[in-house]
């Protein structure tokens, strides 16, 4: 896509997200006290938006992907069988099949009906957790550097941002959150984080619920979740605490373009979504296939301990291959992407990278020279190693990338995409 047409499409969904707000804000009290003029500072501010598919497009076609924190194993074979026995039912809305799939996450985690809503990717949820929590007069706390979704969700609601420094071993410093802000809103922890892939210890996330001001809510987001060795925090939901914790199916699942994941949380936390969004936009309903493809995944018990097991392998022959050569990671990761230091503005690195045809993340303001590198196949991350060497033993500043559309955000949210 050239970028004239990338931005006539981008201007339009932004014009038709517009009008909405505005319909919606009418209806939905916590918009209303925002309204227009907050969206569009932040939508403008949002180089991205169209997410990486814009950069992939410029890309030769055996480009390597490694920049979305997608998995390279796409949906399991009992996720495709499954996809393709619902597909014809696919004419009829099918409520059911939701259903069934919303059952067996709740016997999964002993969770009661009404806690739990299956959306279209944990993108549009994890907004609305935080929309529904922030405001003018209620902080987000959050940490640095992580998920740009949280400060930008601070934005739109133009609630005040409370950045909090990750600690010496990158974990959120959940003391020096709760100091951070007497009576914030909501607290944001992404575990394991993006971008590095840390863990905070689930006794921290204990700690911070038994310790936050009242009134304030846990938001934790375990999109990587699955390929730590780390414990849940969804029994917190089961026992009523003021959290709500979110989970995809788009990564260790590889059901990106499939769009499923969840919310968990007390239905009183749920309903309130919808004091930003109305429930059809919200809890959307989801296709039958996501639907049967998440199911299918959460019944097959080899899926996660075989992609935990695989990522982890790649992961760490990736990271003895840079330390061995002397380059600085980010220790600790335990999900499916690490960061590493290139000594250079992450940006340059990066186009320097897609010239060698390897599409690597972006660079973080807390930490601008280092990367986020996605773990790719074992194939795909020797092609890695080859081209890193190579653009780290080139000159900082030789590469010039200003041809080529370098997105700043991955945008995977359904609010913003319009
Ligand atoms: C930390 C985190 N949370 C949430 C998401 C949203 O993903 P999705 O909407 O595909 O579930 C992502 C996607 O990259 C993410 O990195």
């Amino acid at each position: 896509m050239s970028s004239s047409v990338h931005t006539s499409v981008s201007r339009r969904s932004f014009m038709r997200i517009l009008g909405a707000a505005s319909a919606a804000a009418t209806s939905f009290p916590a918009l209303a006290a925002v309204q227009q003029p907050a969206a569009a500072p932040a939508q403008g501010a949002r180089r991205g938006f169209g997410g990486d598919a814009g950069m992939m497009r410029h890309l030769s076609p055996d480009t390597v992907i490694i920049s979305s924190n997608e998995n390279p194993l796409g949906p399991a074979q009992s996720a495709l069988s499954a996809i393709s026995e619902t597909a014809p039912l696919g004419g009829r809305y099918h409520q059911e099949e939701t259903m069934k799939t919303v059952a067996v996450f709740n016997d999964l985690f002993g969770l009661k009906p009404g806690y739990l809503a299956l959306t279209p990717g944990s993108g549009g949820p994890l907004d609305l957790a935080l929309m529904s929590n922030i405001g003018p007069d209620k902080a987000l706390v959050y940490g640095d550097p992580s998920y740009e979704q949280g400060f930008r969700a601070a934005e739109t609601m133009k609630a005040p941002k409370v950045p909090v420094p990750l600690n010496a071993t990158f974990a959120h410093d959940v003391k020096a959150m709760v100091k951070a802000h007497p009576s914030p809103g909501a607290y944001y922890i992404v575990n394991p984080n993006n971008p590095t892939g840390t863990i905070t210890p689930r006794e921290d996330i204990l700690w911070l619920l038994a310790n936050k001001p009242a009134g304030s809510v846990v938001i934790v987001d375990e999109a990587y979740h699955h390929f730590s060795n780390e414990d849940s925090v969804i029994d917190q939901v089961a026992a009523d605490k003021d959290i709500i914790v979110l989970r995809t199916f788009s990564k260790i699942y590889g059901m990106a373009g499939l769009r499923a994941g969840v919310a968990v949380a007390r239905p009183d936390l749920l309903a309130k979504f919808s004091t930003v969004a109305p429930p059809a936009r919200s809890l959307a309903s989801i296709s039958i296939t996501s639907s049967a493809a998440a199911r299918a995944s959460l019944q097959d018990k080899e899926l996660v301990p075989l992609r935990r097991k695989i990522n982890a392998d790649v992961r760490s022959e990736t990271l003895e291959f840079l330390e061995k050569h002397n380059y600085k990671v980010v220790p600790g990761s335990q999900a499916n992407f690490f960061m590493v230091d290139v000594k250079r503005p992450g940006r340059d690195f990066q186009a320097a990278m897609i010239k060698e045809n390897i599409a690597i993340g972006r660079s973080w303001p807390a930490m601008p020279n280092f990367v986020r590198v996605t773990v790719g196949t074992k194939q795909e991350m020797a092609k890695f190693q080859t081209a890193f060497v190579k653009c780290m033993d080139t000159a900082p500043g030789a590469a010039n990338g200003a041809s080529l559309y370098m997105p700043e955000y991955h945008v995977p949210s359904e609010l913003y995409r319009g």
